[in-house]
C-alpha cells in the first residue's frame, strides 16, 4: 500500500465515524510519546446517571469516588493472573455446550468474545447477530466493521481489545435480548471483565450498559459520561447498528470516544 493510500484511507475512516475537520496545528496535536501533564477527566468527573426513582443503585460503581488515583499498567498487562483471578479459558470451559437458556438449541456457535486477555479496552456489545452466530465471533456483521473503524480511529486494531457482548448466543429474529436470557450469560460477562480487568470498558448500546451499571436509564441520557463499573471507568454510547441506522449519531461516538482515547493516553495504555 502507497502512504498516500494509507493516508487517504486513515481520512476515509475518520469521515466515516463523523470526524469533518482536522488540524495541523501544533496545539491539537497528541503524540503517543507525551502524556498529559493533567487529569482528562478533570472536567468530567464520574458524572453519576440520573437513576429513575424506581431503580435502586445496586451497583457498587454508583457509588463510585470520584478520585482517580493514576495507573502505570501499559496497554497490555505483563503481569500474569494471580492465583484468584480466571482466565478467559476457564471461564469459556465453564460456559461449555451451555444450555443454560432457551437461545441453546437455536444457536450455531455460542459467541464467547475475542481480544486481548489483558486488554486495556473493553467493549460489551448487546448480542450475536446472525453473522456472529455463524462464526462464532463478535461483531463480524456490518456493525462489526464500523466498530473495527471506530477502534482503528483511535490508533488500536481489533487484537489490541476485547471484543464480547451481554449475551453469547443469537436471539431470534435479531430480537432483544429476554430477562432470562440475561440472568443466565450476565455472570459469565463480570467474570470476562474480572479477568481481562481493562482500564475502560465501553459499552455499547442500552443493553450494555444497563445491565452492567444495573440501572434503568436511556443510553441517549448518559452517553458520554464517565460511569465507573467495579473501579473500572466505563462509558456508554450509541451501538454501531444504531449508528449505521443514523449516520449523523456517529459524531457523538466519535465524541465519546476521544475522551477514551484521551483517559487511555493519561492512563499510559495508549
Ligand atoms: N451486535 C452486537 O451487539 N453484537 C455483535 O456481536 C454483533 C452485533
Amino acid at each position: 500500500m502507497s502512504p498516500s493510500k494509507s493516508i487517504k484511507e486513515i481520512l476515509e475512516y475518520f469521515r466515516e465515524i463523523g470526524v469533518s475537520e482536522l488540524s495541523a496545528d501544533r496545539i491539537h496535536r497528541h503524540r503517543g510519546d507525551v502524556t498529559p501533564d493533567t487529569d482528562p477527566l478533570r472536567d468530567t468527573n464520574l458524572v453519576l446517571p440520573q437513576i429513575s426513582p424506581d431503580v435502586q443503585p445496586t451497583s457498587p460503581g454508583l457509588l463510585a469516588s470520584p478520585v482517580i488515583p493514576p495507573q502505570t499498567r501499559s496497554l497490555f498487562s505483563p503481569v500474569q493472573p494471580s492465583s484468584r483471578e480466571e482466565t478467559l479459558e476457564e471461564i469459556r470451559s465453564d460456559l461449555g455446550d451451555c444450555q443454560r437458556c432457551k437461545l441453546a438449541p437455536l444457536r450455531k456457535h455460542i459467541v464467547f468474545g475475542t481480544g486481548h486477555p489483558r486488554a486495556a479496552l473493553m467493549f460489551v456489545g448487546e448480542a450475536p447477530g446472525a453473522d456472529e452466530d455463524e462464526q462464532g465471533l463478535p461483531f463480524v456483521g456490518r456493525a462489526g466493521q464500523l466498530l473495527t473503524r471506530i477502534i482503528e480511529a483511535i490508533s488500536l486494531k481489533r487484537e489490541d481489545v476485547y471484543i464480547c457482548n451481554v449475551i453469547k448466543c443469537r436471539p431470534p429474529e435479531n430480537r432483544a435480548p429476554e430477562r432470562d436470557e440475561i440472568d443466565s450469560c450476565e455472570p459469565f460477562l463480570r467474570r470476562q471483565i474480572e479477568s481481562v480487568r481493562p482500564k475502560v470498558i465501553v459499552c455499547l448500546g442500552s443493553p450494555a450498559m444497563q445491565t452492567l451499571l444495573k440501572i434503568k436509564t436511556g443510553i441517549t441520557q448518559i452517553r458520554g459520561q464517565w460511569l465507573d463499573y467495579d473501579g473500572i471507568k466505563l462509558m456508554a454510547t450509541f451501538h454501531p447498528a444504531y449508528c449505521l441506522r443514523w449516520p449523523d449519531k456517529k459524531r457523538e461516538v466519535w465524541e465519546d470516544m476521544k475522551k477514551v482515547r484521551e483517559y487511555l493516553r493519561f492512563v499510559n495504555a495508549l
